[in-house]
């Protein structure tokens, strides 16, 4: 994680952020501490990462590299505004011991790949950021299938916004933001989604970070929360009305470390 000490809106890359609209940098931050201290508090180990000054979304740690069994798949931001955070979570993964592989083609790490362990199978977006020949190229460093997802709502334009991992083999998504080939790939692969709505997926509910058990998304997400409780899970609220002005939520904030 990183904390948004420079987080702000001073550019435009997604639906989400209107540079017209303020910040309260100091309240984003404090939101995040707790999201940080929610999660020591499950029991995870927390790294955090210095920020730089002139990265407003370097806070969006989950973009910098897609981690399985120990080897990083390594970033390449779609949009130059972001491209000097990609040496930083670099420097962060070589130094902390990971194998860490650099890519030759568009991603943003977590936000568009994510991992189901059961079935160890990668999951990954493209339509907006990544593109698809990322996702062959992860699967080479990676040695796991990966399955190509089209996203096709500028509003869910990372796949962390519209499909979240809850368990080893449980996910969940929300329908309106794939392609309908895509769809049926969903359907087919995982008939036990816990499927959202619009109105879930527009508070950022599927944003979040499961270890199984207890799941930790947006305080917004309450229809959401309802499902994943309904489904055996526990919801934990945290309050991340700032964060969503750049466009992300929970999830967007943790690039997960799996050994
Ligand atoms: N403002 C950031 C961007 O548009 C938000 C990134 C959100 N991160 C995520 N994992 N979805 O790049």
């Amino acid at each position: 994680m990183c904390p948004p000490e420079y987080f702000t809106v001073t550019y435009s890359i997604n639906a989400w952020m209107d540079t017209a609209v303020p910040v309260d940098t100091e309240l984003a931050v404090k939101q995040w501490e707790r999201l940080r201290e929610t999660l020591v508090g499950l029991g995870h180990q927390v790294d955090v990462l210095a920020p730089l000054v002139g990265l407003p979304d370097q806070v969006f740690a989950a973009n910098g590299g897609f981690c399985v069994d120990g080897t990083v798949y390594g970033a390449r931001f779609r949009y130059p505004q972001r491209t000097a955070e990609e040496a930083a979570h670099q420097a962060y993964y070589e130094g902390a011991g990971w194998h860490y592989v650099p890519a030759s083609e568009t991603n943003e790490g977590e936000g568009d790949f994510a991992y189901v362990p059961g079935p160890g199978l990668i999951l990954a977006g493209y339509g907006y950021r990544t593109v698809a020949a990322a996702h062959a190229q992860a699967q080479e460093v990676l040695g796991r299938p990966s399955i190509s997802l089209r996203l096709v709502d500028p509003r869910f334009y990372h796949l962390d916004t519209a499909l979240a991992v809850l368990s080893e083999h449980q996910v969940a998504y929300y329908p309106g933001a794939f392609s309908p080939a895509s769809l049926r790939v969903l359907e087919q692969v995982f008939p036990d989604a816990v499927r959202a709505d619009e109105t879930d997926a527009l508070a950022f509910g599927l944003n979040l970070v499961s270890d199984g058990r207890h799941v930790v998304l947006p305080a917004e997400a309450t229809g959401m929360a309802a499902r994943l409780a309904a489904a055996g899970y526990q919801p934990v609220p945290v309050e991340l009305s700032e964060l969503k002005k750049g466009g992300g939520s929970v999830k967007c904030c943790v690039a997960e470390l799996r050994y």
